[in-house]
């Protein structure tokens, strides 16, 4: 990275790759028409919108007139919660969800609790994973949609998308995934995984921001969130963002390129990282389910320290990560997603999370393992709780 500064807060956001700026640059100066314009200028939009839909829907294994283009994830998620929800309404009120899905969703179906539907919210266990008996036991007549995440964003594990699928189905429900954090860092296909709606974002996957899309199986009902003009087959209205478009497309081709290396080398050096830890740093322990995840995210918990200083001193240090606990109005509040882990109390405050990207580099990471060594053992020397003991991790 540059200015010696090293990033991994990939989960985040995502450095927008080269080719990418590049292919969206005569977008904003010289084809800077409207794709709905019947002149030269929009029609040359449009056609470029139109590749960038294939490029996404290829990526995806969807076809064309499956992607809507959207401002991001979140826009998606509530697009596809709510254009459920407000469709199939007459045939029940019903959504299932998790724990631990990002506020994008949790907060959408807590806004549709005010009108009248009702959410379960499933449990996970200890390594993050939904428990497929419980979710058979919450499906009832008014279930309408099933919205779980593909991959967690704090601790990278992947829920059992495809098995949820089969038991949706036998109950005549919808399934959503939010998969804003696997497009990109694992194979993605809509027809392999069997869901309805899955939704993406360009800032996670070295594409820009204020740009997603949610994939919508063809035959799938649903009520536009939006009123205005008929954009985007009636589905989402506004001026397409086409820079955004033509920028998404790439990072989607370009994507696809990099998995073998996200899956070989990022994973390795992800891998790399987390044995180093754990074999260094006594009281150290790693989050998550540590086969069913992503391969480039570690979330790490070290015993007698907070997160957030942990951050701050790597952030002096020039090494940018994130906690899985966030700093609301001065109190440090513990993360939802570490909370339904059922973690023991040492473990939950001093949580950090590591995501790798397609540029990070061994170099780095061994950096990172330098600094983080010394800053954990500085600032349990200052912590009340640490008594050095001999060496326990997971
Ligand atoms: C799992 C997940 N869903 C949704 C979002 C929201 O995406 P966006 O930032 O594009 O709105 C994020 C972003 O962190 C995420 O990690």
């Amino acid at each position: 990275m540059n200015d010696n500064k090293i990033y991994l807060d990939n989960c985040a956001s995502t450095r927008v790759g080269d080719e990418v700026l590049e292919a969206m640059l005569p977008f904003f100066t010289k084809e800077f028409g409207n794709a709905s314009s019947v002149h030269r200028f929009g029609q040359q939009a449009r056609a470029h919108v139109e590749e960038a839909r294939l490029q996404v829907a290829d990526f995806l294994g969807a076809s064309p007139k499956e992607i809507v283009f959207t401002s991001g994830g979140t826009e998606s998620d509530n697009m596809a919660i709510r254009g459920i929800a407000g469709y199939h309404r007459p045939k029940g009120n019903h959504i299932i969800t998790s724990q631990i899905e990002h506020p994008a969703v949790l907060n959408t179906c807590k806004a549709l609790e005010k009108e009248d539907f009702t959410t379960t919210y499933l449990p996970v266990d200890s390594d993050g994973l939904v428990d497929l008996n419980q979710l058979k036991d919450a499906i009832t007549p008014q279930t309408i949609l099933i919205s779980i995440m593909h991959a967690n964003n704090e601790i990278g594990t992947l829920q059992p998308i495809k098995e949820i699928v089969e038991m949706a189905a036998h109950h005549q429900v919808l399934v959503h995934t939010d998969a804003v954090q696997t497009v990109g860092k694992i194979p993605v296909n809509v027809e392999d995984l069997g869901v309805d709606l899955l939704s993406m974002s360009g800032h996670k996957l070295h594409g820009p921001k204020g740009i997603g899309a949610l994939y919508i199986r063809k035959v799938t009902k649903m009520r536009a969130m939006m009123a205005g003009g008929s954009h985007e087959r009636n589905r989402r209205p506004g001026t397409e963002n086409v820079p955004g478009i033509v920028g998404f497309g790439k990072a989607c081709e370009l994507a696809e390129q990099y998995l073998p290396l996200m899956d070989k080398d990022i994973r390795a050096l992800r891998d790399r990282l987390e044995a180093t830890v754990l074999s260094t740093i006594a009281e150290s322990r790693v989050n998550g389910h540590r086969v069913k995840r992503v391969p480039h995210v570690s979330n790490i918990s070290f015993a007698h320290v907070e997160g957030e200083g942990l951050l701050i001193s790597l952030d002096l240090k020039g090494v940018a990560v994130s906690t899985g606990s966030a700093c609301q109005s001065g109190a440090l509040e513990v993360s939802h997603v570490l909370t339904a882990l059922k973690l023991a109390p040492q473990w939950l405050q001093g949580a950090l999370r590591f995501s790798l990207s397609r540029y990070t580099t061994p170099q780095e990471i061994d950096t990172v393992l330098d600094k983080l060594t010394i800053i954990v053992q500085r600032l349990r020397e200052m912590s009340t709780t640490y008594a050095p003991r001999s060496h326990s991790s997971r």
